[in-house]
């Protein structure tokens, strides 16, 4: 039988994707020790097409982290959209429209990367390929973190949990299911989307709302076209060969004066079915929930990775001063200062989704009250903003200590 191994830390983190990464960043920078346990292995979270989208406060908190260089150098800043319907196209001036305010184009693995490695040159722990991952005692002053890594049995003491390990992760269920409140929607499409060698045929991201659903043309690189088609959240891909996604793309991204895509090698496509999800609280006892272990939005308004930056940035504000300050007022409010902007973002998520898919169930008339959503978004500079400051993302809370 393997050996039992005991570790202690203030913060143990289960979960290295972003929010989990950027928990343990922020709190090494304030001196606060903390470890991560993850199941999976380093390669395949820095290969692990997610999001790419990040709001202008993303791009401040990892620049600020110290984390931003390569994001600096190689991420592409973006002050506009395109909103496509009825064969013409709009465009949405996000920095004129904010203030002076832009996204930046940059893939969650290169943050990912990027964090991976910050964490393990400054002396960080980052245990990969754990199994059995199981959390202990939340309501007591030390809680666990029990699992499987390297052969061995090990346990982890610590004061705070942070419960970074996405939708499908242990943290969330391990909450009595009395004390927690949650809200779903499911939508009745998803997202196909590809990754392809094709220089993008458009300088600024494409979201098209078209008669046969919507479609994006988004971008990871100057040479890496990403795109999504809307498609049943079952859909076969199988049934969708190359040719067959190229056609659909280029038809439904069309417009009346003529729009050509670049075409080239597909290298990865697959299918994401599409939810909304929230549990309330975000904490129970000493387990403090972030990102998609919390809430998922559909991905139309680009919110996940940023929802997931600006839960652990309150976080980490809280546990820094509890240990400074012995002082647990933030930490107690955590889950209210977050639920504020999570739902906000949820908000918009939804609103961005209905206004740019085609339901089943919509008729002509909600077809025409689409469209005619759509004209106000593009012609009264009131509607615009409202998408373009939700977009570029709101302002941090800046009450209170954080
Ligand atoms: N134990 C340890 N780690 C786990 C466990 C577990 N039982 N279950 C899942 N994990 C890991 C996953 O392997 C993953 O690396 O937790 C991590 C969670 O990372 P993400 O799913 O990326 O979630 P999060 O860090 O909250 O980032 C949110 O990711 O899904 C996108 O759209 C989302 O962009 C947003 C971002
Ligand atoms: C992406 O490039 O993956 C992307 C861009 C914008 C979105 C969603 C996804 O709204």
């Amino acid at each position: 039988m393997a050996v039992h191994k005991h570790l202690r830390t203030q913060v143990a983190i289960v979960g290295a994707g972003p929010a989990g990464l950027i928990l343990s960043h922020l709190l090494h920078l304030a001196g606060i020790d903390s470890i991560i346990i993850e199941t999976k292995a380093r390669n395949h979270l820095e290969e692990r097409i997610r999001a790419g989208v990040l709001e202008q406060g993303t791009v401040d908190l990892l620049n600020q982290a110290g984390v931003g260089e390569r994001m600096q150098r190689e991420g592409l800043v973006h002050g506009g959209i395109e909103l496509r319907f009825n064969g013409r196209s709009h465009r949405i001036d996000l920095r004129e429209l904010t203030g002076g305010r832009s996204v930046c184009v940059y893939p969650q693995h290169e943050i990912v990367k990027d964090l991976i490695s910050a964490r393990l040159q400054a002396g960080g722990q980052i245990l990969f390929e754990a199994t059995q991952v199981q959390i202990h005692d939340l309501t007591t002053n030390s809680p666990r973190v029990t699992f499987q890594h390297a052969d061995e049995l090990h346990q982890m003491d610590c004061d705070f949990i942070g419960g970074c390990d996405g939708f499908h992760g242990i943290c969330r269920p391990s909450i009595p299911s009395a004390e927690l409140s949650t809200f779903e929607k499911l939508y009745p499409f998803g997202w196909l989307g590809i990754l392809a060698e094709a220089v993008p045929a458009s300088q600024e991201l494409i979201y098209a709302n078209h008669h046969s659903g919507f479609a994006l043309l988004s971008m990871r690189s100057p040479s890496i076209t990403r795109a999504y088609l809307q498609c049943k959240p079952d859909e076969d891909i199988a049934a969708w060969p190359d040719n067959r996604i190229w056609e659909e793309l280029q038809h439904r991204l069309n417009t009346s004066t003529g729009f050509h895509l670049n075409q080239g090698p597909i290298l990865q496509k697959g299918v994401t079915a599409m939810r909304s999800f929230v549990c309330e609280p975000m904490q129970y006892g000493r387990l403090f929930l972030a990102g998609d272990a919390a809430h998922i939005v559909p991905p139309t308004g680009a919110k996940g990775l940023n929802l997931a930056a600006a839960d652990v940035r309150i976080l980490a504000s809280a546990i820094i001063r509890w240990y400074r300050n012995n002082a647990s007022d933030l930490s107690e409010r955590y889950s209210e200062i977050c639920l504020r902007r999570v739902w906000r973002v949820q908000h918009f998520s939804w609103w961005m989704t209905s206004l740019l898919h085609r339901f089943d169930s919509a008729d002509g008339f909600d077809h025409r009250r689409q469209l005619a959503e759509l004209e106000q978004v593009v012609n009264s500079k009131a509607a615009a903003t409202t998408l373009a400051e939700n977009y570029t993302g709101l302002p941090f809370d800046t009450s209170g200590e954080l």
